[in-house]
């Protein structure tokens, strides 16, 4: 019959005995792995076939129906005159862009960088492209019946020669730059009596 001071000894001696195995001099050894797939992901080469998975590719392709972070969906307006109609009619600003100093600034800045050397600096129509006759038949947004649903609608799908500016501005943008564009409408019309639209242009902008 064992003591139980013995039997203690010999646990003691074990787990010893366990600690020691357990460190190898060879440095490069990785130890024991108790579950490999844990620690060892499969090396798969980019863009190369494998037996992952029963299409043969490595990666899993989006679940359907997902949509990327700020993705904002407009597919109830197509890109025909049915979609523009439709978005003049339904497609409202959302409440979050609100017409303040910093937004209207900002519209300001896409405004000068996308828009105002075909448009130019006021929205009459005379960029620095249609002044060296390098663009022609843009339009004065004085003389075009423009609401922010159809501003949004042709930055995101172009209208005539005019193409689409999807690729360049998010849609938050578009609302912002819908702001401007309507604001420079008003600025336009409203000393009409005076003097035209592109008189008004030539002798406020530099
Ligand atoms: C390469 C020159 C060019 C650029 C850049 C350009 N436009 Fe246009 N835009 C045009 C032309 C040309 C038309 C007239 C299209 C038509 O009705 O056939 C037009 C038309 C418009 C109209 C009136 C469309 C309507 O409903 O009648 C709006 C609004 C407009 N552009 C906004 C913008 C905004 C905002 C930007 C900048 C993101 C921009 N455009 C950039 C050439 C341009």
């Amino acid at each position: 019959m064992l003591k139980k001071g013995t039997i203690n000894k010999l646990f003691a001696f074990a787990v010893a005995g366990l600690v020691l195995v357990a460190c190898k001099k060879d440095e490069n050894h990785r130890g024991w792995q108790y579950m490999p797939d844990m620690y060892d992901g499969p090396a798969l080469e980019a863009y190369s076939p494998t037996d992952l998975f029963s299409d043969s590719t490595s990666a899993r392709k989006p679940v359907e129906g997902t949509i990327p972070r700020g993705f904002m969906s407009y597919t109830d307006y197509g890109a025909d005159a049915a979609g523009y109609d439709s978005a003049r009619m339904h497609l409202e600003m959302p409440s979050s862009i609100m017409a303040d100093e910093t937004t209207m600034a900002e519209a300001k800045e896409l405004y000068t960088i996308f828009c105002s050397h075909c448009h130019g600096d006021k929205g009459a129509g005379q960029g620095v492209l249609v002044k060296n006759e390098k663009f022609l038949g843009v339009p004065s947004y004085a003389d075009r019946d423009i609401n922010y649903g159809t501003i949004f609608h042709v930055v995101t799908y172009g209208k005539g020669v005019m193409g689409s500016h999807a690729s360049q501005v998010t849609p938050e943008e578009r609302w912002k730059l819908a702001l401007y564009v309507m604001k420079l409408k008003e600025d336009l019309t409203a000393p009409a009596e005076e003097q035209s639209s592109e008189e008004a242009e030539e002798t406020t902008e530099s």
